[in-house]
């Protein structure tokens, strides 16, 4: 069977298929939905977990010198006057006079024009909108008990580093990693789950001594990056690490490199990963009081170390594994006749369901029972699912959510105790005897 695939996607086919297949829905829909909120369905919050357990498998377990770390999402008003949030985390947000739309000043083409309703000079000048989401703590709504829902994790490790690295038992150079919800009241979201307003953060804070090899450890983290994206399949040709110039980076910064990955709209940023020397730190125990400093038993000195921070969206990952998995197969068969299929080529650790077993009839209970005791002595080991009918039927939708192997209960299975294995990406069918699946699937899901 020959076979072409067709790359370019639309945003319109990837939100149709998150809801045709329940990997992500429109947040409170029943209510009209709320802009900039979304919920992962059954299969999209196991996409999104596999996604962040690469992430924290990649970057905690398999090093000895990362520990993970899970600070509060509301955090002590006072962290964030010391981050320079409170005084400067904010867009430039201008509105339309006439149609009342808001827009972030830097997103439009010109200030003279509204993009809504094209109504010539109906702007008003652009002014500061600052993204912090505010709530409010304990029982008054006064001013004292304000405080905000946290825009990034990674000021819940600095506040706590010295608490880490004592417990820990850490000397730099040595990294903290949380994966959290983060919150930002951002004035445009959109490009589905790309801007949003509630999402989550998987942050590396490296932590290193000022001895000359700071540089050193910034490239080798944007390389274990580059290795980490790739080895779970995203098309190379698709992601490019954009290095920012000195005039685009915060003046605190030595380096920053934005790792992009080209949406159907355009490039986009899924992570950035930053030098940022000893400003966090430094700007913490200038609030505070209190001594940051790591003490080196050996040297018998204190020093700040210098911080190199990795920080990925995984809402923007998760969304950029389905897109860069969709294809729009159109496939000849050996009578020339045509079909197509949608198919999800995820790598199978990012794949929700790795193995799905069918029985060829569901009115068969013999089939029945033998593909459902498949399914259970699979489950342990592998993501699966059980399913029977229209085998045509059952392929699609596995293809349509990315299962790699088709595993098919038939009536010769009673007699050879072997089962058709279907790949799904070469669409082959193998008959494997059910004692060899645990080599074949150990060897290919892993
Ligand atoms: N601590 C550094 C930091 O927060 P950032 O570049 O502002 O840096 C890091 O954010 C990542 O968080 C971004 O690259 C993006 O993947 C994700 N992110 C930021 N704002 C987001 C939003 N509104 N919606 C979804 N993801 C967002």
């Amino acid at each position: 069977m020959e076979s072409t695939r067709e790359q370019v996607v639309s945003m319109d086919e990837i939100t149709a298929l998150a809801k045709r297949r329940g990997f992500i829905f429109q947040s409170s829909e029943i209510y009209g939905g709320i802009g900039g909120f979304y919920d992962y369905g059954p299969l999209g919050a196991i996409l999104k977990r596999n996604v962040k357990n690469a992430w924290w498998r990649d970057t905690v377990e398999l090093r000895d010198d990362v520990v993970g770390f899970d600070s509060s999402i509301i955090m002590h008003p006072l962290t964030w006057k010391a981050s320079g949030h409170v005084d400067a985390f904010h867009d430039r947000m201008v509105d339309c006079k006439v149609c009342k739309h808001r827009f972030r000043a830097d997103h439009l083409k010109s200030l003279d024009q509204c993009p809504d309703c094209e109504s010539k000079n109906s702007l008003t000048e652009p002014r500061n909108f600052n993204l912090m989401m505010k709530t409010h703590v304990g029982p008054m709504e006064d001013t004292a008990s304000e405080a905000y829902l946290r825009p990034e994790t990674a000021q819940g490790i600095f506040v706590n580093f010295k608490n880490i690295y004592q417990t820990a038992r850490k000397k730099p150079p040595f990294g903290i990693a949380q994966i959290g919800k983060s919150f930002r009241n951002e004035i445009t979201p959109g490009n589905f789950t790309f801007r949003v307003r509630e999402f989550e953060q998987a942050e590396l804070e490296y932590f290193v001594p000022d001895d000359g090899n700071d540089m050193e450890v910034f490239k080798d983290w944007v390389e274990r990056r580059k290795l980490w994206y790739s080895s779970y399949g995203i098309k190379p040709e698709k992601l490019r690490f954009y290095e920012l110039t000195a005039e685009e980076r915060p003046h605190y910064a030595k380096a920053g490199i934005d790792v992009e990955y080209l949406f159907p709209w355009g490039w986009g940023e899924l992570e950035s990963i930053a030098h940022r020397g000893t400003y966090d730190l430094d700007a913490h125990m200038q609030l505070s009081g209190k001594d940051l400093q790591y003490f080196d038993e050996a040297a018998k000195k204190k020093y700040t170390p210098l911080l190199i921070e990795s920080s990925a969206g995984m809402d923007r990952t998760t969304l950029t594994f389905l897109i860069d998995a969709y294809e729009n197969e159109t496939s000849v068969d050996p009578n020339g006749k045509e079909t197509q299929r949608v198919v999800l080529h995820f790598h199978a650790h990012i794949s929700p369901i790795q193995v799905a077993v069918f029985s060829l009839a569901r009115n068969k209970p013999e089939l029945v029972q033998e593909a459902r005791a498949l399914e259970e002595r699979l489950r342990p080991t592998y993501r699966t699912q059980y399913d029977e009918g229209n085998i045509g039927q059952l392929y699609r939708r596995q293809d349509e959510i990315g299962t790699p192997f088709c595993l098919t209960v038939d009536y010769d299975t009673l007699q050879d105790r072997a089962v058709t294995v279907r790949d799904r990406d070469s669409m082959r069918q193998d008959r494997i005897a059910i004692d060899s699946l645990p080599g074949f699937l150990g060897d290919k899901v892993g």
